[in-house]
């Protein structure tokens, strides 16, 4: 039968059972922001169920479009990986409002399998929820399935929810068995996870409310829902194992290889893409565009997913988009507003793809080089931060990558980096790191300090712990207001200037000065004698900071030119810092910057440098201002009057901060850090004058230590150090080769030390120093060597144990090497499975290594 036919097959069956046929929703479910996406057929239907709408059947049956890839139902992990699973599938379903229950649920379901589809009985199993005794004896006494072919399961397999909330219930499902050629237990044993038994119905009794507490509350009326997945249904009528080998994907896996220039169809990758076009195409169909957050994101991470299995097969150019056709070909029909939506769905899919495209390739060379260099298994979460970040890899997307690698990602380690830059971007987002302490006062400070480093002044108010106070003694921490300053206040980037306040021989000192509209208050100690109000005093700043800070400040508008002509002028000013030591400049830009870009942004700010033009400080109306051509910043409010500030031709500013006369002052700039801080934002950390020197020669220092390591000179290192590489790479070459030959000999001693159990050599050893290639190598020999042959090899590195297990052929009806090395893995701290011929795992406590090892005669001898 083909889909088409199942599809019809299944309707038809129930419509004669009184059924209404309602047409599938959309995979984004209507006004439900608890889902993301459809994921069952019974979605449509969920008020229904909890009584809140009310409909004029009671009885309906459904082929619904669903998507399982994000939030409670979540298969993305798992496509390219097993025969079963898809983001996208469809369901057959039938519901009961509070009329049939389960002994007609489980009729029906009985008879359309057995009778209308005549599959044989005992190609099925049947699990019921464990606590459910009423369903396992409609079961077992009404319809006598066999007892042999039915399990009771716990709440995790037998109790199903929508989402963490709402309808939900225990269930009865039914999978079939494909045959003892393929691995795999029956539902409710240890290798249940294999693909040999396919869960292809759940018939769900829907009882009960979950709220977000956890709480069930009784259903108004008992009902049914039921799903059937289309695939996995078609498979079983069509004689297949693999769900991609059914009518509907084939189509699909042929355009992928014929775009991608594939032979072999069953390439993992092309079912991955397979699938993947399904899903993107119909949640684009339904109304979604890929974007950062939610749905979208989701949306995103399928397609990149999918972009990225078509780069792996050697596709740079924009291919995902052209299967679009041939879906339309086999699912129209049936889904007709995918065919309406093609084109559009088309052009989302290919922009996305062009957009990924520019980051894909630069981000692919970063993750292999760190996994050819990788100690261990585990992609550190900072380098799976940069490729979100900088590169736009979905975290999933890395773990995919690493996964086929026999890799895993420390998902940790990159939600920390995460939270991290969420906090650097919050703290780029406000201007400076003003203390905010406010102080309750009428007056105003009037401002000397563009052109005066020092001057007499009055003490207006003095502020102690936020009160006011007639005067302060040596050791109180206080807050002054003068009537007149030449300290410069916090804003705009640039931080408040630091100085004394004097008069004989009492003084204050100025530790930073912040603004309250137009009072400046500087903060700090009485460092000697008392300050009281009214007293006149002699105002002096910091005068190396400032200089300092005035080199960085214009150092930035400099910059800020600099990088809107090299990168273009959607470089816009987000966020900045200017202090005595150093600069930060954040801004748009979506791109991560190249290494040449950088230099010539610097190489550009130096040459300006040297060019000395006058720094010009004129006030204006903000009109003329801006016929000038002044870069103000977006958002920022500004007054009538406003300060230009302009750098020759180069760099014109709307700016209240201080600045120096000539640019010439500002001495050498050097760039020390370029990295994204949020999306579609990077920061620009630099210094000058002095400080640049300075990082330029630590650079210089650590650049000959290096060549001192290396026994060159500064002018020959890199050949040196490639050719040390090039030797390093050949000696690991050796090294490996070695490694295989010890472990083939070691494997000949090894087989003398085998026990027979039986006909059966039962060996567990272990060897020194192999890795896990070299174990599965010398496991491969043995059960050659051994057959009849149950085998378990264990290596110890550090407190990591690894171990492979392996069982010949002809005994893997009576030992099964996934749970072989289980047994053993258990023991020293770990947990493990795999398939009945082969199995891997690994523990953490090589203490208990040799006891597990000596237990395997004992298990052997069990079996
Ligand atoms: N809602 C249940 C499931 O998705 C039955 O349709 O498995």
């Amino acid at each position: 039968m083909t889909s088409a036919e199942l599809r019809k097959a299944f309707l038809d069956f129930y419509v004669k059972q009184n059924h209404t046929a309602v047409h599938s929703s959309p995979v984004v479910p209507a006004n439900d922001p608890t889902l993301l996406f459809t994921n069952a057929g019974m979605v449509q239907f969920k008020e229904t169920f909890l009584g809140q709408e009310s409909r004029d059947y009671v009885r309906a049956t459904t082929v619904q479009r669903c998507i399982r890839a994000g939030g409670k139902h979540n298969d993305l992990e798992n496509v390219g990986y097993t025969a079963r699973h898809h983001t996208f599938f469809e369901m057959l379903g039938n519901f009961s409002f509070g009329d049939y229950f389960k002994h007609q649920a489980i009729t029906f379901a009985w008879d359309f399998l057995t009778k209308e589809l005549k599959l044989p009985a005992e190609k099925l199993w049947v699990t019921v929820f464990d606590e459910d005794t009423e369903t396992a004896d409609i079961w077992l006494k009404e319809m006598k399935i066999s007892p042999e072919r039915f399990s009771r399961c716990g709440a995790k397999d037998n109790f199903w929810s929508m989402g963490d909330t709402g309808p939900c219930g225990p269930c009865t499902e039914i999978f079939y068995d494909h045959g003892a050629d393929i691995a795999g237990g029956p539902p409710g044993s240890p290798d249940e996870d294999g693909d040999r038994y396919i869960e292809i119905w759940n018939l769900v009794f829907m009882q009960f409310d979950r709220a977000a507490d956890g709480t069930l509350t009784p259903l108004p009326k008992p009902s049914v829902d039921t799903g059937m997945g289309l695939e996995r249904l078609a498979a079983v009528m069509q004689g297949v194992h693999n769900n991609y080998d059914i009518d509907l994907f084939k189509a699909l896996v042929s355009k992928a290889a014929q775009l991608t220039a594939q032979i072999d169809l069953s390439n993992s990758s092309l079912r991955v893409i397979s699938d993947h076009i399904r899903s993107c195409a119909f949640i684009v169909a339904d109304g979604v565009m890929p974007s950062n957050e939610g749905r979208g994101y989701v949306l995103r991470r399928i397609i990149r997913r999918a972009i990225r299995h078509g780069y792996k097969l050697g596709q740079s150019q924009p291919f995902f988009y052209k299967i679009v056709g041939t879906l339309v070909e086999q699912m129209g029909e049936a889904y007709p507003e995918l065919k309406a939506q093609q084109a559009n769905v088309e052009r989302v899919l290919k922009l996305e793809e062009e957009r990924f495209a520019e980051t894909l390739e630069n981000g692919m060379k970063l993750l292999d080089e760190v996994m050819s260099n990788l100690q261990g298994t585990v992609i550190a979460g900072d380098v799976a931060f940069k490729l979100y970040d900088t590169f736009g890899f979905p975290l999933d997307l890395t773990a995919d990558v690493a996964r086929e690698n026999g890799l895993t990602v420390d998902n940790d380690g990159f939600a920390s980096a995460m939270d991290a830059q969420r906090e650097r971007a919050r703290s780029a987002s406000s201007f400076g790191s003003g203390v905010a302490q406010r102080v309750d006062f009428e007056g105003h400070t009037q401002f000397l300090g563009y052109d005066r480093d020092e001057a007499d002044s009055t003490i207006l108010a003095i502020f102690v712990d936020g009160k006011s106070v007639a005067s302060a003694a040596e050791g109180t921490h206080a807050i002054v207001i003068l009537d007149r300053t030449p300290f410069y206040a916090e804003s705009g980037g640039q931080t408040g200037d630091s100085g004394s306040l004097t008069e004989g021989m009492n003084s204050f000192h100025v530790n930073d000065t912040q603004k309250q509209g137009t009072l400046f208050l500087h903060q700090g100690v009485v460092t000697a004698g008392t300050i009281s109000v009214t007293q006149a005093i002699h105002a002096k700043i910091n005068l190396e900071d400032r200089r300092a800070c005035e080199g960085n400040h214009s150092a930035t508008h400099l910059l800020h030119a600099a990088l809107r002509k090299v990168l273009g002028t959607h470089v816009q000013q987000k966020g900045s810092l200017v202090k005595a030591d150093r600069l930060r400049f954040d801004f748009v830009q979506f791109e991560p910057i190249s290494a040449t870009q950088l230099r010539e942004v610097e190489q550009m700010v130096n040459q300006k440098i040297m060019h000395n033009a006058p720094v010009e400080m004129t006030e204006m109306d903000i009109e003329s201002a801006k016929a000038k051509g002044a870069m103000a910043l977006f958002g920022e409010k500004y007054g009538k009057v406003v300060r230009v500030v302009q750098m020759g031709e180069f760099s014109v500013e709307l700016c209240g901060g201080t600045h120096v006369n000539s640019v010439g002052d500002i001495g050498p700039f050097r760039i020390t850090a370029e990295n994204g801080i949020a999306s579609g934002v990077r920061r620009i950390e630099a210094v000058t004058g002095e400080a640049a020197w300075a990082a330029i020669y630590a650079e210089d220092a650590a650049l000959a230590q290096v060549a001192e390591v290396v026994k060159s000179d500064k002018q020959q290192v890199v050949a040196k150090i490639t050719q040390v590489m090039n030797d390093y790479r050949a000696l690991e070459k050796e090294l490996k080769q070695l490694q295989s030959k010890l472990a083939a000999s070691q494997g000949d001693d090894l087989a003398t030390q085998a026990v027979k159990v039986g006909e059966v050599n039962v060996l567990a050893a272990t060897m020194q120093g192999a890795d896990t290639n070299v174990l599965r190598e010398t496991l491969d020999k043995l059960k050659d060597k051994l057959a009849p042959a149950v085998i378990v090899l264990a290596a110890v590195e550090g407190d990591k144990v690894t171990l492979v297990a392996g069982v010949s052929k002809a005994v893997i009806g009576q030992y099964k090497a996934g749970e072989l090395v289980n047994h053993v893995a258990m023991q020293v701290g770990g947990k493990g499975g795999g398939r009945p011929d082969m199995a891997q795992a690994g523990g953490n406590d090589p203490s208990k290594l040799d006891a597990a090892l000596a237990s395997v005669v004992a298990w052997a001898q069990s079996k």
